[in-house]
């Protein structure tokens, strides 16, 4: 649900061309303070290279892309990071070596409420870092290493560690990808407490299920360009999307 009308997102014309290859091809795409939506799309359709161009991993060929109203094209994503948005990745990242504990206080002490270090860990960060362990239910392994972690809790560590930077919009790539059924019905809560609270979410996803239980707005790409932008519930009518995203046959057993 959206709570206000501030633009917290804004890309225009966003093309990035891998040579001959248009990965993203002229997109524009708007997120609202408090909106929830999903990205969907078969693979190759330029869904992670949208993501990084948004974060900064990747310089775009052409477009703008602004946050909260500035301009944030080609900006670095450290510096995205303190401007308050938040990312996780397709492919699970994190300091395997590090407990999870250590791994979410490294997200506060470097990131965008930035307390100068590990060294100068405040009391009250570590406070914050239980607690967010504890509501995302990763309380009961903090002193593991994250290298011996189920894949589940590093999905869910990626987003404890992105949380620490109290993001005004926080990007997910496949949060639930490989996850198992019971899984991902666990992740669903996590991402409806998370909208609950207000919070501005973009995911991408290919498990349908996911996407239309927890967006307020779809958002559908193939071959690099937007071919769908509106409710969840028109995507299994909507023809285009039928045709290029799932074959001719409807949404099927992906639905
Ligand atoms: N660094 C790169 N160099 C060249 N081509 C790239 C590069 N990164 C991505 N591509 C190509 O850009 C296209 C879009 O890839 P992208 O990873 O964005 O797709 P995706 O929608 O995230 O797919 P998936 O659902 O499989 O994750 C693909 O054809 C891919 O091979
Ligand atoms: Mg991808």
């Amino acid at each position: 649900m959206v709570t206000d009308t501030t633009t917290i997102l804004e890309c225009r014309g966003v093309v990035k061309r891998f040579g001959a290859l248009a990965a993203v091809d002229g997109v524009d795409f708007t997120v609202q303070r408090g909106e929830v939506v999903g990205v969907g799309g078969p693979n190759g359709a330029g869904k992670t290279t949208f993501f990084d161009l948004i974060s900064g991993l990747t310089p775009t060929t052409e477009g703008a892309i602004k946050l909260l109203g500035q301009d944030i094209t080609g900006t670095a994503p450290h510096k995205l990071c303190h401007l308050g948005m938040a990312r996780t990745f397709q492919l699970n990242s994190g300091f395997d070596h590090m407990s999870v504990f250590e791994n979410v206080l490294v997200a506060r002490a470097f990131g965008r409420r930035s307390s100068g270090g590990l060294v100068l860990t405040k009391q009250q960060d570590k406070e914050m870092a239980r607690a967010l362990l504890s509501e995302i239910g990763l309380d009961d392994i903090a002193a593991e290493k994250v290298a011996g972690i189920p894949i589940l809790a590093r999905k869910k560590l990626m987003v404890a560690t992105a949380l620490m930077n109290e993001p005004e919009i926080l990007l997910l790539d496949e949060p639930v990808g490989g996850l198992t059924p019971p899984e991902i019905d666990e992740f669903i809560d996590l991402m409806l407490s998370l909208k609950s609270r207000g919070m501005t979410l973009v995911f991408i996803e290919h498990v349908m299920r996911f996407l239309t239980t927890v967006a307020d707005r779809a958002v559908m790409m193939h071959q690099g360009k937007v071919i769908y932008d509106g409710a969840p519930d028109g995507l299994a009518s909507d023809k285009t999307v039928s045709e290029v995203y799932l074959g001719s046959s409807g949404l099927g057993d992906a639905a």
